[in-house]
């Protein structure tokens, strides 16, 4: 039975430290193709998190939470860069020196690459939020330390530097496309994240008794950051004819154009494309650049978090059933879409082989993209998708053991490169499992207004020892 040996795979990847588990190895292959996937990674013990939380079994996820906080700004000094008191490493393993075991964190300075997770800090409180809504322990939040690492975190991701809009700026490959994929600038997963971070910490602190003015400054910050994806992001037919007969180089306060967008990026993939019925969020939106691929975590996240208005919600899943064969295929689900390839490929990810065209990053199928899909499926009413998405995995994943990503412009072929036994494949799997069971699971995601109290979605803490008996 999957679901038996999923839970086993999750078992088995549990990382201790002086006895007690702090978190899990991104995956259990015995030929893992790099060795830092033995570490623990933040995003990748989210959903594995979420099903620690679901069984009733928090205490591994307090201690992440703890370890993690303890851990951030420790990167060493890199070229006279001082690591900022907010930023929490990518991943973090136990190491024995002179026979103690200690705890080295990477924040990218180990990694291919050197990128800087800027995603980490933002995975964290997303996961911290899941904690308390699942058990109450609101003494954690306010315990001094975790108090000063939220503000440490909001210095970090609020601190003004040269933008003038509301979204974050960062560096290529900071997120889950951790490597070289033209997702530079504003790209829409972070911007996703960054408005849970905001309504997170907003909800948190207010619980807590913060100050009126950075609750102020929270709320202002959330509610452009909204305003402004809704309305640059969103793509459909309409907004496609806009973009197509722009006026372009439009000076002044009051124009359209304001992003100076030529309509001739338009790429030739999307004649044709968008439906009257379907839309997506674009993946990246900067001064003259929108960059037009799919990119679902992102459009994922924007349905669970709230960020996409119900009516964008049922658009992106619209653009799912319309195009299933390219953006679920096989396996649930291809991570963007499309392809680069050629010139293209090679101006965007420098030539990176493990990125060739409809693999891994650059068009691949990854498992783990169910429990997004499942949960925004279920949260635009489309239980069918949900249903239809998590059969094609059930029929695969466990014959396959559990790859981290599959290649092929329809996901049929395992990928080249992939780790098997990969372990947030499994814990995606899981979670999605249980929503498709208990839509309350939802609340776990879910911003939905300022005055959304914490008490509503504690219905979950019920939930949860309903589903501990099942399990016991
Ligand atoms: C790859 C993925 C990244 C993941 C890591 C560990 O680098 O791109 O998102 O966190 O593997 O699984």
């Amino acid at each position: 039975m999957s679901i038996e040996n999923a839970y086993d795979l999750l078992q088995r990847s549990i990382v201790y430290f002086h006895g007690e588990p702090l978190g899990t190895a991104a995956s259990c292959d015995t030929a893992p193709s790099s060795n830092n996937y033995q570490e623990c990674f933040v995003r990748d013990f989210v959903p594995v998190a979420l099903v620690f939380l679901i069984q009733g079994s928090p205490a591994i996820v307090r201690n992440f939470l703890t370890t993690v906080m303890k851990l951030r700004g420790r990167r060493p000094i890199l070229e006279a860069h001082v690591c900022s008191s907010g930023l929490m490493p990518a991943s973090f393993r136990v190491q024995i020196d002179n026979g103690e075991e200690v705890l080295v964190p990477d924040f990218g300075e180990r990694a291919i690459g050197r990128v800087v997770p800027v995603d980490s800090a933002m995975w964290w409180l997303f996961l911290l939020r899941a904690y308390v809504i699942a058990t109450e322990d609101w003494e954690l939040v306010t315990d001094k330390e975790l108090q000063a690492c939220i503000r440490q975190i909001l210095d970090l991701y609020l601190s003004d530097r040269f933008e003038c809009t509301p979204t974050l700026l960062v560096p290529d490959g900071s997120f889950m496309i951790d490597r070289r994929m033209g997702v530079y600038g504003y790209p829409l997963e972070i911007q996703a994240l960054y408005y849970s971070t905001l309504f997170t910490a907003h909800e948190l602190l207010q619980h807590t008794g913060a100050e009126e003015s950075l609750l102020s400054t929270l709320e202002i910050r959330t509610e452009a950051l909204r305003a402004y994806v809704q309305h640059h992001y969103w793509i459909d037919r309409d907004r496609l004819n806009e973009i197509y007969r722009y006026k372009t180089e439009q000076y002044g306060l009051n124009v359209a154009n304001i992003l100076n967008i030529y309509p001739e990026s338009i790429p030739d993939w999307m004649d044709g494309w968008l439906d009257l019925r379907s839309g997506y969020l674009v993946g990246n939106q900067g001064p003259g650049q929108v960059d037009f691929r799919f990119f679902a975590q992102g459009n994922l996240l924007a349905i669970l978090f709230g960020l996409a208005t119900e009516e964008e919600a049922s658009g992106i899943m619209n653009l799912y059933e319309l195009h299933w064969d390219e953006l679920i295929g096989e396996i649930p689900a291809k991570i963007c879409y499309p392809a680069a390839s050629g010139e293209q490929w090679l101006f965007l990810t420098g030539g990176d082989p493990k990125n060739m065209a409809w693999s891994y990053h650059n068009g691949g199928n990854w498992p783990v993209l169910i429990w997004p899909f499942v949960g925004a499926a279920k949260y635009a009413g489309r239980q069918d998708l949900a249903q239809r998405a998590l059969e094609l995995l059930t029929a695969r994943i466990e014959h396959d053991n559990w790859p981290e990503y599959y290649d092929g412009k329809q996901g049929g072929l395992i990928g080249r490169r992939a780790n098997l036994y990969q372990t947030w494949s499994a814990a995606g799997f899981i979670v999605a499992q249980e929503i498709m069971r208990s839509p309350e699971y939802c609340n776990f995601f879910e911003c939905v207004t300022f005055k959304h109290s914490l008490k509503d979605a504690l219905k979950i803490k019920h939930a949860t020892e309903n589903s501990r008996n099942k399990y016991e």
